[in-house]
């Protein structure tokens, strides 16, 4: 089997194609170039991958290039990797993959769409200049929210059982950690503790949107679905921050 990644070198693509990799799996990731001539790209491929970057302003044009180069090329298979509540409009990027979603069910290839929450790997460049300086993890949204926080390697694992074993097509995936923890939960677990600041004045409206949506909601998100998937407990906060810090 091959897997073509759309977004393949950034920092989800290259997280799936290790997992991939590891299931024995062929993988082929593909950035921005690829874009070039994408059926030519996925030329081979049984399955892609749908990846997009981060805050991209148009994120339903760039699933709808990869769906119809998918077609084009034969390739019968797409996960789509969305976000958890992508149907939120005050969150101008998750409403984004909310549109995608609806053109990759009615896309006619088999499809699977991954909705992970934020991952508890978004948080290490902070807690490390935490760690190292105040002891304080600054944040610009309310600590105490409750978030579905998962680790990137779950989510990996998770998309690698999709693509690998039957029964998922037609299937959406909400995917959480194992419990809702708040940051300063996460900070705790560090040794830290937490508060929360006011965004820099250039930040990007859409996180200003996005912190503004955690300040009042955070972000809850299942844990069951990821656990099914991956066959054995998601990774806890506590997990993921002994791997990353030992
Ligand atoms: N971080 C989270 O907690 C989280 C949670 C849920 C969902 N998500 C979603 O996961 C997705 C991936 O996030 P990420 O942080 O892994 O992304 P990322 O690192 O920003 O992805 C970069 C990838 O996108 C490609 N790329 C960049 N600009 C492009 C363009 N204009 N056209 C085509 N390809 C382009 C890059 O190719 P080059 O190497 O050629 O530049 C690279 O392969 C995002 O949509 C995000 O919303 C993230």
């Amino acid at each position: 089997m091959k897997v073509a990644i759309l977004g393949g070198s950034g920092k989800t693509g290259r997280a799936v194609g290790a997992a991939l990799a590891q299931a024995g799996v062929a993988t082929r990731p593909l950035g921005r170039a690829a874009f070039d001539d994408l059926p030519a790209a996925l030329d081979g491929a049984d399955a892609v991958h749908v990846i997009a970057p981060n805050l991209l302003p148009d994120e339903p044009a760039y699933v709808a290039d990869a769906l119809a180069a998918a077609g084009e090329a034969g390739v019968g298979r797409v996960v789509y990797h969305s976000v958890a509540s992508p149907y939120v409009p005050a969150m101008p990027h998750h409403l984004g993959k909310a549109v995608s979603e609806d053109l990759v069910r009615r896309s006619g290839l088999d499809w699977t769409i991954l909705q992970p929450c934020a991952y508890v790997q978004n948080l290490v460049p902070a807690l490390r200049a935490a760690a190292d300086a105040s002891g304080v993890l600054e944040v610009p949204y309310a600590v105490d929210r409750p978030f579905g926080m998962v680790d990137l390697l779950d989510v990996a694992a998770a998309t690698a059982a999709v693509l690998t074993t039957p029964g998922h097509v037609g299937a959406t995936y909400e995917l959480g950690g194992p419990a809702l923890v708040t940051v300063a939960d996460i900070a705790a677990a560090a040794g830290l503790t937490a508060r929360r600041v006011e965004a820099e004045a250039d930040v990007h409206p859409w996180l200003r949107a996005m912190f503004d949506y955690y300040d009042d909601h955070g972000l809850p998100t299942g844990g069951v679905p990821l656990a099914a998937l991956i066959g054995r407990a998601p990774a806890t906060v506590a997990d993921v921050l002994a791997r990353t810090f030992s």
